[in-house]
């Protein structure tokens, strides 16, 4: 499968949202990766539901929705009815993995379950034959524009191993600090979706950008 490109809204103009959201419907990203935080788990808040279900209105793209909030089987219906494609949950504050990654499921959208960069991918060894995707941390959520943690490469060679040796679908997407260099490295050690925010946002052809990293 040809890689895909995510790209991640937190980085955009917000007060000119409908013009980056076209820019997007018009470049080859596949998804919109779409960052909640609570302040809780991530020491930032960012956007919610106001925003989300606009979106649904005007993105012609599958939402890949990443929620950095404690509690997330809360809102699982909630972000079903926004029309979320898949929905991320971070395994540091799923107490019930498997209810949730079900619950996720049966609500019509593909799960996906996220880790920290401290969070080990052998703690996955019993959950990820029912998850349809896996988010790798690649820098510590909560803020666009961070540094790569370099950690990051090694840690989907691991994963990829992980899913070969099963036999399963299973997607690895990876966030955080994705540039052309990076991006290329990741995808050499078997990433599947790489989300970039700041490295699309912050170029003068943020289009041109998006088909640099499709061409990795
Ligand atoms: C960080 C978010 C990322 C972030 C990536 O908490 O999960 O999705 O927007 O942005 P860049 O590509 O700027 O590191
Ligand atoms: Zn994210």
């Amino acid at each position: 499968m040809k890689h895909l490109i995510s790209l991640s809204l937190l980085s955009a103009d917000f007060l000119d949202l409908r013009r980056d959201i076209e820019m997007i419907n018009n470049s080859e990203a596949d998804w919109l990766h779409l960052d909640i935080m609570d302040g809780v788990f991530v020491p930032n808040i960012s956007f919610g539901f106001p925003i989300l279900d606009e979106l649904k209105r005007v993105c012609k793209k599958p939402m890949d929705v990443h929620l950095m909030i404690v509690q997330p089987e809360k809102f699982i219906s909630q972000i079903a009815e926004t029309g979320a494609y898949m929905m991320n949950v971070h395994y540091e504050v799923c107490t019930h993995l498997n209810r949730t990654i079900h619950a996720i499921k049966e609500a019509g959208m593909k799960a996906g379950v996220t880790l920290n960069p401290h969070t080990p991918v052998c703690l996955l060894e019993d959950i990820i034959q029912d998850v349809d995707m896996v988010l790798l941390m690649s820098v510590n959520p909560g803020f666009g524009g961070q540094k790569f943690i370099e950690h990051s490469v090694e840690k989907t060679a691991t994963l990829k191993e992980m899913i070969l040796r099963k036999g399963l679908p299973t997607l690895i997407e990876v966030d955080g600090g994705i540039n052309l260099e990076t991006g290329k490295r990741l995808l050499d050690a078997g990433a599947d979706v790489l989300v970039a925010g700041n490295f699309v946002f912050n170029s003068d052809n943020p289009k041109q950008m998006i088909h640099e990293l499709k061409m990795l």
